[in-house]
C-alpha cells in the first residue's frame, strides 16, 4: 500500500490532487471498497462535471465522502442510530442516508436535489489523508462509466475514464473491491438500499432489525423507495414555446419567452454543464405558492441535457 507520508512520489500525487479538487476539476481516488471519482461536494460546477463524465442519462444521486465524524455532523443531521453506526463502522465500509442540515455547504446537485445526503467516512489510509488535506466534503459514485462495473484498480478507472479524469492516484487494488453498504436512517425504521462491505447481520447485532429494500442481489425489492426524487409542488410545463398568464419562467438559453412573474435562466451561454449545476436551486427558486406553474424552454437532449431532461420529466408529472 502507498503510504503517503514516507513516499515522496505519493505526497506529490496528493498535491496535485489537492490543487485539482480546489480548482473544480475531478480525481478518481482509491477506497477500501471501490474507486470513486471525487469533485469537490460544495462545488455544484465540480458535480455536474462528474455527472457528464459518468455519462448517465438521469441524475443520481452521490455518496459524500468526509475524513471524520466531526465532518459529517456539519452536512447532516444524527439520530441515535446514526451515531451507533457511525461510531462502530466507521471508517469503513457503510454508507448512511440522513437529512441534510438546513446550512449543509454540499450542492443540491450532488444530492439530485433530495432532502437527504448518504454520507460516508472511508478507511483506507490514502483516501484518509486526501480528505484530510482538500478539507472539502468530496461527492464520489464509482469511478466507472455509467452501465460498467466499479473499477477495484487504477488500470481499471483509466480504461473507463482515462480521457474524462483530471488525475488518478494509484493506491493499487481496493482492499474488499465491493461497494459500500447503503443504509438509510431518515425514518425510525433503518432500510437496506444496498448490500455491500458490511453484512446486514452485523448492523443489526448494532441497532437491531433494518427492513430489507433489497435482496441478496442488491437488486430493489421496493423500486419506489429507491426512485424518491424532488418534484415541485406547483404544475411544471416542458418545452414550453410560450408562457401562460402567472406562470413563472425557467429559461436557457439567450431567448425568452416574454414578462413572466418569476424568471431564472438555467444557462445565459446555453452551456448544459451551467444548466445542470443550477437546475435544482432554480426549481426550487420558482417553486413558488403564488406562481400558477414553471413553463421550462427546450433543452437540448444531448450530454447532460439528457439527465436534466429526464428529471424535469419526472417533476412535470
Ligand atoms: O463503496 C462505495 O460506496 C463507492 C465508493 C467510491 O465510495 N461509491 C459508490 O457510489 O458506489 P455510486 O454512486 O456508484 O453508488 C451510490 C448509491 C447509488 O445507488 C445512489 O442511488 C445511492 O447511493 N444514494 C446516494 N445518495 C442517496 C440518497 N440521498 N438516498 C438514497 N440513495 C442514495
Ligand atoms: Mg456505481
Amino acid at each position: 500500500m502507498v503510504d503517503p507520508n514516507g513516499d515522496p512520489l505519493a505526497s506529490a500525487q496528493l498535491e496535485k490532487a489537492v490543487e485539482a479538487i480546489r480548482a473544480g476539476k475531478l480525481v478518481a481516488f482509491p477506497t477500501e471498497t471501490v474507486y470513486g471519482l471525487g469533485a469537490d461536494a460544495t462545488n455544484a460546477d465540480a458535480v455536474a462535471s462528474i455527472f457528464a463524465a459518468k455519462g448517465r442519462p438521469a441524475f443520481n444521486p452521490l455518496i459524500i465522502h468526509v475524513a471524520s465524524m466531526e465532518k459529517a455532523v456539519q452536512l447532516v443531521e444524527f439520530n441515535d442510530h446514526a451515531k451507533l453506526l457511525a461510531e462502530t463502522n466507521w471508517p469503513g465500509p457503510l454508507t448512511i442516508v440522513l437529512p441534510r442540515k438546513d446550512d449543509c455547504p454540499v450542492a443540491l446537485l450532488a444530492g439530485a436535489g433530495l432532502e437527504t445526503l448518504a454520507i460516508r467516512v472511508p478507511e483506507n489510509s490514502y483516501a484518509r489523508k486526501f480528505l484530510s488535506r482538500v478539507d472539502v466534503p468530496i461527492a464520489a459514485p464509482s469511478a466507472n462509466k455509467s452501465g460498467s462495473v466499479s473499477p477495484t484498480t487504477a488500470d481499471h478507472v483509466r480504461e473507463s475514464l482515462g480521457d474524462v479524469v483530471d488525475l488518478i492516484l494509484d493506491d493499487g487494488p481496493c482492499q474488499i473491491g465491493l461497494e459500500s453498504t447503503i443504509i438509510d436512517l431518515t425514518d425510525d425504521v433503518p432500510v437496506l438500499l444496498r448490500s455491500g462491505g458490511v453484512t446486514i447481520e452485523m448492523l443489526e447485532r448494532q441497532i437491531g432489525s433494518i427492513q430489507a429494500a433489497v435482496d441478496d442481489n442488491s437488486a430493489p425489492k421496493a423500486p419506489g423507495m429507491l426512485s424518491r426524487h424532488y418534484a415541485t409542488s406547483i404544475p411544471l410545463r416542458m418545452n414550453a414555446t410560450e408562457l401562460e398568464e402567472g406562470e413563472a419562467l425557467l429559461a436557457f438559453g439567450g431567448r425568452t419567452l416574454g414578462p413572466a412573474p418569476a424568471v431564472c435562466n438555467l444557462s445565459r451561454a446555453g452551456d448544459l454543464n451551467e444548466a445542470a449545476a443550477n437546475l435544482f436551486d432554480m426549481m426550487r427558486k420558482l417553486d413558488r405558492p403564488d406562481l400558477k406553474g414553471i413553463a421550462v424552454m427546450e433543452i437540448p437532449k444531448t450530454g447532460l441535457g439528457r439527465a436534466i431532461n429526464d428529471r424535469l420529466r419526472r417533476a412535470s408529472r
